[in-house]
């Protein structure tokens, strides 16, 4: 057993944004199509063609946006084609993923009407990439404005009088790739001109946000600052996936050795840096932290599960990938001074999923899980944290086993997330509590076996948030002894 302290300071910082916790969903497999979006023939509750039980197992986890409809769908992706009567709706080729055909039942408004289900805010994502300025402008008028207009009769026409005041918008998805192959320099002219005309209708201010850099492109960053005024602006993106080996050969989801398990924490753990640096750039235009950074494309990426179609990114979701989530959760809550909204890639049968369907059956991943319990920090005030970990080592590199971040809410009760990502070896960890009055200490756990565990549709509850009763109050110290690979949210009232 190895030993680690750390330090929690009472004095409330920032507020760490419910918004950290947000998803994504894009027309890509079955995230849209055959998960949220069933056939009605499928027997399970639906409202229209939504999925319902998915619907509430998201409510469960309080889901605060969820972002649509992609990804490098959304770049060749035209907004009429998906309203008015789905029989009329023209199809298209989805080119990027699998080259399926498209048949656009599933449009905008499907997706807010999902959103409402949810009672989550749409974070909607627009084309730069093969669309028009004209486009743009148009779609927002017909979600936003709620006067005498054309776009307003023509919403009136299909079912919606009252306009929905959408307020996250992305102004194209990864600029620099799939979204048009744009130097930073033309992107940053290209977003001055469309952002201009996406208007801010009374009582529907859009909360812009500018396609951001591929993981460590800080040029990017840096051209954005410098090219776009801050009022222009609500957020910038940037985007990072875990890939456990190589773009090439990724790696699998469910069977890896000791030494990729570390390779991949140790890649996760590389959220840390990039948030950080691109943060730095950030205070150099905007000291006063108005502009947020938006970490709108996160998780780990493996190769497919054997035997599904290669373009449609559907793999399964193990211990590892519940440690991922809490990692990087515990990193944004770090921090949440400048990162103030995130996504995680993707919520149903894609990528890190949440939730994984076969026809009437659903399950809950392991990263559902984490979500579940990290709830606590959502809209908390962030406390700081001096942390010193042992180490975990493998092939001669080492990280800190664990990984933490705690918060406050409203009625005063602290949280503290705490990963040990060691495989094999407890960690006992003292807290010192500077400034916090509280009385006892509950605890939950997500754990398992091994880190390749996972949950199947005939064994759906296999990894679960269970009692946590390692931890202790002695004196004015807090102790917990942490299962090796595990999350353990602590609770102090
Ligand atoms: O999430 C899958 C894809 O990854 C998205 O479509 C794209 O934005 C990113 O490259």
């Amino acid at each position: 057993q190895q030993t680690a302290s750390l330090v929690v300071d009472g004095a409330p910082r920032n507020v760490i944004s419910r918004h950290i916790y947000g998803h994504f969903s894009e027309h890509l497999g079955r995230c849209i199509y055959d998960g949220f979006w069933v056939d009605e023939s499928l027997n399970v509750p639906k409202k229209d063609r939504i999925r319902l039980d998915v619907v509430e197992a998201l409510k469960k986890i309080n889901i605060p946006n969820l972002r649509w409809p992609g990804g490098c769908f959304a770049d060749e992706y035209h907004w009429r084609d998906g309203i008015g009567p789905r029989t009329e709706r023209p199809k298209m080729i989805n080119t990027h993923w699998g080259g399926v055909t498209e048949d656009n039942s599933f449009g905008t408004h499907e997706f807010l009407e999902l959103c409402e289900l949810l009672q989550c805010e749409p974070y909607i994502s627009a084309n730069v990439g093969s669309g028009t300025v004209d486009e743009m402008s148009k779609w927002v008028e017909y979600l936003n404005f709620s006067g005498l207009s054309p776009m307003t009769e023509l919403r009136k026409q299909n079912g919606h009088a009252a306009p929905w005041k959408v307020s996250f918008w992305g102004v194209g998805n990864e600029s620099w790739g799939c979204g048009g192959n744009m130097t930073a320099e033309y992107y940053v002219g290209e977003y001055r001109r469309y952002a201009t005309y996406a208007r801010n209708y009374p009582g529907a201010p859009l909360k812009k946000i500018v396609s951001g850099a591929n993981s460590g492109d800080y040029h990017w960053t840096e051209t954005c600052m410098k090219g776009i005024p801050l009022n222009q602006m609500w957020g910038l993106s940037v985007h990072y996936y875990t890939v456990p080996k190589t773009w090439g050969d990724k790696g699998s989801a469910t069977a890896f050795s000791e030494q990729e398990y570390f390779t991949t924490m140790q890649k996760c753990l590389f959220m840390d840096t990039l948030v950080t640096k691109h943060s730095a750039i950030m205070d150099k235009y905007d000291p006063k932290k108005r502009v947020a950074l938006a970490v709108d494309e996160w998780g780990i990426w493996t190769n497919v599960e054997p035997g599904t179609n290669p373009g449609f990114l559907y793999q399964q979701n193990s211990l590892r990938d519940a440690m991922i989530a809490a990692v990087t959760l515990n990193i944004f809550n770090n921090h949440s001074e400048r990162v103030r909204l995130a996504n995680l890639a993707q919520t149903v049968n894609v990528l890190q999923a949440l939730v994984l369907t076969e026809k009437e059956k659903m399950l809950l991943t392991p990263t559902y899980h984490v979500f579940d319990l990290y709830k606590a920090h959502h809209d908390a005030k962030r406390l700081s944290i001096q942390l010193n970990s042992p180490d975990y080592n493998v092939g001669g590199e080492k990280i800190p086993a664990l990984n933490v971040s705690a918060s406050q809410d409203s009625t005063g009760t602290v949280h503290i997330s705490i990963v040990n990502m060691h495989p094999s070896q407890k960690v006992s960890l003292q807290t010192t509590l500077k400034d916090v009055k509280w009385k006892n200490v509950t605890g939950q756990v997500i754990t398992s076996a091994k880190f390749t565990d996972v949950n199947t549709f005939a064994a759906p509850d296999k990894i679960r948030i269970q009692k946590f009763d390692g931890a202790r109050k002695q004196g004015d110290q807090l102790t917990a002894v942490l299962p090796p690979q595990s999350v353990v949210m602590l609770e102090l009232k």
